[in-house]
């Protein structure tokens, strides 16, 4: 390859193999071994002279860090399926390609949110600390920690992309109902699994849970709010693995005060991390996790070598380039 040693390649926080390898191979390439999110003027420091950046969530790369980078920079590598953290508008007025890494995280992000349907309908993380520190006095019990089923209800998928796509696959092996709502109807999957489209309203209305799989965007930002989770059912769960900021969080938890829906499972915030004050840590009607949808060791790694090859294809003009813009 001509490009080979000359250009260089910046990685905002540690990635897995065989990303780093991948790079090494070609580029000067540069990572920060810590893995908090660095401070702007560190990132500035860091980008400059860059001809390609692997940055991830958490990380804003706005005109900023790319006046930071300076003309050099040619492709922006999320390490990640979400961009929302990338100022896509910005990158492509100045002809920077943007990457990310599809089709390698959404059946392990489906197998997390049907995790937390279960957990949810089943009351585990209450039960398990219950347990845990004592409190299970009487052994077996009529009615200790009565859930709801989770086979014979329906769910609602808001975004069938590739992941509720998956999440409705696997609803369906739990002979759920599911129906679902998304910008375009999408017949042969229907088809295929069997599920119904309907409008959001009727959706929020009808299902027991309702897992939302839609990217940020200007359309999806606050799509649930006081509203929209007024329409549910008082015994209905929300789960979110998408993005925070598609929920309007204090709304969500006036809602889960006020018991208008049962609970909610969440793997994201409008702010992450959360603080410790925020009140959904206080309720035991919620469960919290820390974003943590694609977290296993094969699918971080597949995320490392896909954000590494975007780069690797893109100055070598050949294979694929998860392009966005
Ligand atoms: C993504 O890829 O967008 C997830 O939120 C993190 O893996």
């Amino acid at each position: 390859m001509d490009f080979a040693h000359k250009n260089k390649v910046y990685i905002t926080r540690k990635i897995p193999e065989p990303g780093p390898s991948i790079l090494k191979k070609y580029f000067q390439t540069n990572m920060n071994s810590g893995v908090d999110v660095l401070e702007r003027e560190k990132l500035f420091e860091n980008v400059r002279g860059v001809d390609a950046l692997i940055c991830m969530l958490g990380d804003k790369i706005d005109s900023q860090v790319m006046d930071a980078a300076g003309h050099n920079l040619k492709v922006i590598s999320c390490y990640s399926v979400g961009h929302d953290h990338v100022d896509i508008y910005e990158a492509t007025k100045r002809k920077i390609a943007v990457t990310n890494t599809p089709n390698v995280l959404a059946n392990t992000t489906a197998d997390l949110t049907f995790s937390l349907i279960l957990t949810a309908a089943r009351n585990i993380v209450n039960a398990d600390r219950y347990v845990r520190y004592g409190n299970w006095k009487f052994g077996w019990t009529p009615d200790l920690f009565l859930g709801y089923d989770v086979h014979g209800s329906t769910l609602g998928i808001i975004g069938l992309g590739e992941i509720g796509t998956l999440v409705a696959k696997r609803a369906r092996g739990f002979d759920m109902e599911v129906i679902y709502y998304s910008k375009t109807r999408k017949h042969k999957i229907e088809s295929e699994l069997d599920i119904t489209y309907v409008s959001l309203e009727e959706l929020l209305q009808r299902s027991d849970f309702v897992s939302i799989h839609v990217s940020l965007n200007k359309d999806s930002f606050h799509m649930i709010d006081e509203s929209k989770i007024k329409l549910m059912k008082k015994t209905a769960f929300i789960i979110n693995t998408s993005r925070g900021k598609v929920i309007n969080e204090q709304h969500l938890i006036s809602a889960l005060k006020d018991k208008v829906i049962a609970g909610a499972a969440l793997d994201v915030y409008e702010i992450e991390p959360i603080s410790k004050s925020n009140p959904l840590t206080k309720m035991s009607q919620t469960i919290l996790l820390p974003h943590i949808g694609s977290a296993t060791f094969r699918t971080r790694s597949k995320m490392a070598e896909v954000s590494a090859n975007n780069i690797v294809n893109f100055f070598n003009r050949k294979g694929i380039v998860h392009k966005i813009n």
